[in-house]
């Protein structure tokens, strides 16, 4: 499996790689650049929880190369080592931890962990048996402020990979619940779309939480959101649980978020068309220009859309940026590749560099 990587990856000058990419699809690279620009300026310590992989070594290499940020790898050490040689990769100055064979700190997180959970039904048993998996100890790595980051859920389903976060990281202050939001990337402007990763079937409160956190994330990308709530009715022309959540979602957001623009329920080929807008829905705050950032009714409809654009729309899906952690995690796309890797990279870095100036 380890020669098929290197075959498969022959990216040896990436920045050569990103701009052929860049002519032969014609996607605008702009807010992708300006994103690892800004890592750059303030590299953080990243933490990977899946570091004997390939991709992941290849995108940790590229990350200190470029100075984006810092990794700590975690993982078993002799793989770490067999792959790095096999591959030529050179990562001689990043830090390398094996939980298993750090007994010490495996206790200190573990009394941790049991500490925060103990009257959630976990014991100090299965609080050490927690930490040998990485994503337990990668949690706690951040949590303690040992790393700033942490990057995982490139091998695992993105359920699993979430939990240990949850658990151990939570949820920032005055926020319910996590959402996750994909930067859409096409010959145009960069689209938002959100939420396409956590909330499989969210309320109409917890829709405008994740309005909240969407347009939160849009503006730190330095994007002015313009955000539609879709379903598949117009402005009340059919009426169900998804149309009346939608209307109501809006109503409460416009109140909650009085400057934000926003409207809805709305039709996705409304919320993208002006010119339908104007027609036939003047009266809409999004008439004059459109919408750029989208907020599914559920995640179904927002995890088959973006899927469905990368694959078929010929447009580049970065994310997805994980929103409402009190700490900066992000968790992969299963499979994801090695210029994802560092684009996710960049953008945890530069949540770690707003980590302290948050507010909705
Ligand atoms: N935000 C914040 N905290 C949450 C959230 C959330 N959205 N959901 C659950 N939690 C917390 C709970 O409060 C609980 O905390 P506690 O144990 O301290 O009380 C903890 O997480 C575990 O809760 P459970 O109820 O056991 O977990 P649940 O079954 O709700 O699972 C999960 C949460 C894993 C996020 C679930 O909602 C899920 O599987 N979502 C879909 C993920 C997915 O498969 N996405 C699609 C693919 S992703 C992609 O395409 C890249």
């Amino acid at each position: 499996a380890m020669e098929s990587g290197v075959a498969r990856y022959p990216i040896t000058n990436w920045e050569a790689y990103e701009q052929e990419l860049q002519e032969r699809i014609g996607i605008d690279q702009k807010l992708m650049t300006r994103i690892t620009n800004q890592a750059k300026k303030d590299p953080k310590t990243v933490v990977f929880a899946e570091a004997d992989h390939y991709k992941i070594l290849k995108a940790a290499q590229i990350v200190k190369e470029q100075r984006i940020a810092n990794p700590i790898l975690l993982g078993n050490k002799a793989r770490i080592a067999a792959i790095i040689e096999e591959t030529n990769l050179d990562l001689h100055d990043c830090v390398i931890i094996d939980p298993y064979e750090e007994d010490e700190k495996r206790e200190e997180f573990a009394q941790l962990l049991y500490k925060k959970r103990q009257r959630k039904g976990l014991t100090l048993f299965d609080s050490r048996r927690q930490m040998r998996d990485r994503n337990y100890f990668g949690s706690m790595m951040l949590e303690t402020g040992e790393a700033d980051a942490l990057i995982s859920g490139l091998t695992r389903d993105y359920s699993k990979t979430i939990l240990p976060s949850l658990q151990i990281i939570g949820v920032e202050d005055g926020i319910n619940k996590v959402a996750g939001m994909y930067i859409i990337l096409n010959k145009k402007e960069p689209y938002f779309f959100a939420d396409t990763t956590v909330n499989v079937n969210p309320t109409a409160d917890e829709l405008v939480d994740i309005i909240g956190l969407t347009a939160r994330t849009v503006r730190f990308f330095d994007t002015e959101p313009r955000m539609a709530v879709l379903s598949y009715s117009n402005f009340g022309s059919v009426r169900g649980d998804i149309p009346d959540k939608g209307a109501e979602a809006v109503r409460k957001a416009k109140q909650r978020y009085p400057d934000l623009i926003i409207d809805g329920e709305m039709q996705a080929n409304t919320a993208m068309n002006k010119n339908l807008l104007r027609e036939h829905y003047p009266f809409s705050e999004l008439a004059e220009k459109g919408a750029n950032t989208l907020v599914f009714p559920t995640l179904t409809s927002g995890n088959i859309a973006y899927k469905l654009l990368q694959e078929i729309g010929g447009a580049e899906a970065i994310g997805p940026v994980l929103m409402g952690m009190r700490k900066p995690v992000h968790i992969l796309q299963l499979g994801s590749s090695i210029r994802e890797i560092v684009n996710m990279v960049s953008i945890a870095v530069v949540d770690a560099q707003n980590y302290n100036n948050k507010h909705i």
